[in-house]
C-alpha cells in the first residue's frame, strides 16, 4: 500500500489550499472529496504520492504545427522538466492557444488578447506552484505575459529563439526584414520570378522566431530586461543546445520561484520597466512592442498609470541606438547573441538603467550583472556598440503628437531609409482602408509623387480588427520603377517589426472613432511631420475638421460592432486604443472604465 497523507483523508481537519493538488479545488461543496476526486484522475497518469507532494510546476506548450516559430517546443519541454524534476519539482505540461503571424486570420494581433485570457485563466484554474510560459512568435509572449501578469501567480518565461539566417547568392538573409526588401524589389522589377522563388526556400532556414530584430526578437530582449529569465535566454538560437541548458535552468529556477512565491505582481516594478524601454529604444526594437508593453503595464495593478505612451519617448531622448541588426541596421540575431546578447547590452546600458530592479531570481539587476562581468572583445563592438559611439544618437522610437493624433502615434525614426523625411511637409494621398490600397496603389494614373504623403486610414484596433501589419505602405510601382525606396506613409494600424522605411503608425484616435481628425483627412490636404518637435499635424483649420466630423455619416463598424456576435463582438465592443495597448478595458488592472 503506498503512504498517503493522511491529512488528505482526515474530515476533522480543513483542507489547506495553498499549495500544491490541494490549491484551487474544483468546487463540489465538498472540498475534501473535491481533492479525493482530483488524485484519483491524476493517478490515472501513474503519479505515485511521493510526485504528488512535490511543488507542481506548469510548463505551457504552445507547440503546432501551424506554427514553425514554436517547432522546438517538445525538446525544450523535456529539457525543462529535467530542470524542474532535477530540483525537486513535478512538471505538469498543458496546452495553449498557439499563435504565428502567417497562419492567423485576420491577424494574430487580434488573438493575442485571446491568448492572454487562456493564459491567465489556465494559470488561475490549474493546481500550479509556479508555471514556465513558453512562447516565441510576436504575440505569443506578450500574451502570456499579460495573462501571467494578471493571474499573478509565479511565472517564468522560456522564449523559442531566433532561426538562424539562410543565404543566397552568397549573401545572408533572414525573415523577415530581407522577405520585405526582396519582395519589394521584386515588385520594382529589380530581381526576377526565379530568384524571388529561390529566396522562399532561405528566408527562414530553420524552426525559431525571426531572425532579426522583429517584435519577437524585441519581446525577448524585453522580457530579459524586465529580469523575467536569464539574460542569455533571449538570443540563444532556437536550434542551439544552449537553449536547451536555458530551458533546463528555467526549470530549476520555476522550483525556487515556487519554493519563494515571488509573483510577478510582487517582482516587476515601474523601475523594471523603465529598463525595458531604455533596452526597447537601444535595440532600435520593434514599434509593435510599444503597444505590447503598454497592455502588460496596464495590467500591473502598482504601475497602470505611471508609465504613459509618453515615457517611451522621454526614456528614448537619453538613449542611443546600440544593436546593429536589421530592420534598424545590418545584422542577424545570431550575430547579437554571439557578440554577448543581453548581457553585453545591460553592462554597456548600465549608466542609464535601475540596476535595484528585481529579477526572477530574487537578485536585484545589478546583482545579476555584477555576478556575470562581460569583456568587451572588439568584434562584440561592431554589434553592441559602445555608449560613445552609437549607430544613432538618441530616440531610436519616437512619440508624435498634434492635431492629427491628439492621443499619440509612433515613428521608429532610426529605420527611416530617407533622414531628410523625418521633417517633411507633403501633400496626401488617401486611402480609405486596405482594400482600397490594394486596389490604387499600383493604379499608374494614381496622382502621387515621391513628396507626397501615404495615408492608410481604417487599419486601427476597432476599424480592422486585430490592427493589421499593413503600416507599410508599398511604394506605388511607378516610383518604385523610378528608384523611390521610401516615403513618409501614416496609418492608425502596425508594421511588422522587421519592417524599415518612414513610418508613423498608432496614430490614435484611430480614423473610425466618430471625432477622430485622422478619420477626416482627404487627398490633398498638407500634413507636417516633424521628428525634432515631435509633432504630427494636418494642416487644415479646427472649424475645417470639426465641419468635416460632422459631417461624416454614423454608421460603419463603429455601430455594426453593438450587434456583433462571438469574440469578434467582444473583441469590436472591448478594445481600447493604441496607447493603452489595444487591450480589453475589462483585462486592465482597474477593469473597464
Ligand atoms: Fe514568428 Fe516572425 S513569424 S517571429
Amino acid at each position: 500500500m503506498s503512504q498517503f497523507n493522511k491529512d488528505d483523508y482526515d474530515l476533522s481537519k480543513p483542507i489547506s489550499s495553498t499549495s500544491g493538488l490541494r490549491q484551487g479545488l474544483t468546487s463540489y461543496g465538498d472540498a475534501h472529496f473535491s481533492l479525493f476526486l482530483r488524485k484519483v484522475f491524476i493517478k490515472a497518469l501513474g503519479y505515485s504520492e511521493d510526485a504528488l507532494s512535490r511543488p507542481i510546476i506548469g510548463i505551457i506548450n504552445t507547440y503546432s504545427a501551424l506554427n514553425p516559430c514554436h517547432a522546438n517546443v517538445p525538446q525544450l519541454i523535456e529539457a525543462a522538466k529535467r530542470g524542474v524534476q532535477l530540483s525537486g519539482g513535478l512538471a505538469v505540461d498543458f496546452p495553449t492557444i498557439s499563435l504565428h503571424e502567417s497562419f492567423s486570420s485576420p491577424t494574430s494581433m487580434f488573438l493575442r488578447n485571446l491568448m492572454s485570457m487562456d493564459t491567465e485563466e489556465m494559470i488561475k484554474a490549474q493546481p500550479l506552484d509556479a508555471c514556465i510560459m513558453i512562447g516565441g512568435c510576436d504575440k505569443t509572449v506578450p500574451a502570456q505575459i499579460m495573462g501571467g501578469i494578471s493571474a499573478n501567480k509565479p511565472v517564468l518565461p522560456l522564449v523559442t529563439g531566433p532561426m538562424i539566417p539562410g543565404s543566397h547568392r552568397g549573401q545572408r538573409l533572414g525573415a523577415c526584414t530581407d522577405c520585405r526588401s526582396n519582395w519589394a524589389a521584386y515588385r520594382a522589377g529589380s530581381i526576377d520570378m526565379e530568384d524571388i522563388g529561390n529566396l522562399n526556400e532561405e528566408l527562414a532556414p530553420s524552426a525559431g522566431t525571426c531572425g532579426v530584430m522583429g517584435t519577437a526578437s524585441t519581446m525577448a530582449c524585453i522580457t530579459a530586461a524586465l529580469g523575467f529569465m536569464p539574460l542569455r535566454g533571449a538570443s540563444a538560437p532556437a536550434v542551439s543546445s544552449t537553449r536547451l541548458r536555458i530551458a533546463e535552468e528555467t526549470g530549476a529556477n520555476a522550483v525556487s520561484v515556487a519554493a519563494n512565491n515571488r509573483t510577478p505582481q510582487e517582482m516587476l516594478s515601474k523601475e523594471s520597466f523603465l529598463n525595458a524601454i531604455t533596452v526597447l529604444q537601444a535595440i532600435g526594437g520593434s514599434t509593435n512592442a510599444v503597444v505590447h508593453l503598454m497592455a502588460i503595464i496596464n495590467r500591473h495593478p502598482a504601475v497602470q498609470g505611471q508609465i504613459t505612451l509618453q515615457t517611451f519617448d522621454e526614456v528614448g531622448r537619453n538613449v542611443p541606438l546600440l544593436v546593429d541588426l536589421k530592420p534598424s541596421g545590418d545584422n542577424y540575431m545570431t550575430d547579437f547573441h554571439n557578440a554577448g546578447g543581453m548581457l553585453a547590452l545591460m553592462h554597456t546600458l548600465k549608466p542609464l538603467l535601475h540596476l535595484s530592479a528585481m529579477t526572477i531570481t530574487g537578485q536585484t539587476m545589478g546583482e545579476v550583472l555584477d555576478a556575470s562581468p562581460f569583456n568587451t572583445f572588439p568584434f562584440s563592438s561592431a554589434i553592441i556598440r559602445p555608449l560613445a559611439s552609437p549607430l544613432y544618437p538618441a530616440s531610436s522610437l519616437v512619440v508624435l503628437r498634434g492635431n492629427l493624433a491628439p492621443n499619440g502615434a509612433v515613428i521608429k525614426a532610426s529605420a527611416s531609409k530617407y533622414r531628410h523625411l523625418l521633417s517633411h511637409r507633403g501633400p496626401a494621398v488617401v486611402f480609405a482602408d486596405s482594400a482600397d490600397l490594394a486596389q490604387r496603389i499600383d493604379d499608374p494614373d494614381l496622382e502621387v509623387t515621391k513628396n507626397s504623403i501615404l495615408v492608410l486610414q481604417g487599419i486601427g484596433p476597432i476599424g480592422n480588427p486585430g490592427m493589421p501589419e499593413a503600416g507599410l505602405i508599398p511604394i506605388p510601382r511607378k516610383l518604385a520603377e523610378e528608384g523611390v525606396l521610401d516615403m513618409l506613409r501614416l496609418s492608425d494600424g502596425r508594421i511588422s517589426g522587421t519592417a524599415g522605411g518612414t513610418i508613423v503608425v498608432h496614430v490614435s484616435p484611430e480614423s473610425v472613432v466618430p471625432g477622430s481628425a485622422f478619420g477626416v483627412v482627404r487627398n490633398g490636404d498638407f500634413i507636417s511631420c516633424d521628428i525634432e518637435s515631435r509633432s504630427l499635424n494636418l494642416e487644415v483649420s479646427d472649424q475645417e475638421i470639426e465641419r468635416r466630423v460632422a459631417e461624416r455619416k454614423s454608421g460603419g463598424v463603429w455601430e455594426e460592432r453593438k450587434t456583433k456576435r462571438g469574440y469578434r463582438g467582444l473583441y469590436e465592443r472591448s478594445v481600447n486604443q493604441a496607447e493603452e495597448g489595444a487591450d480589453f478595458d475589462f483585462l486592465s488592472s482597474t477593469g473597464p472604465s
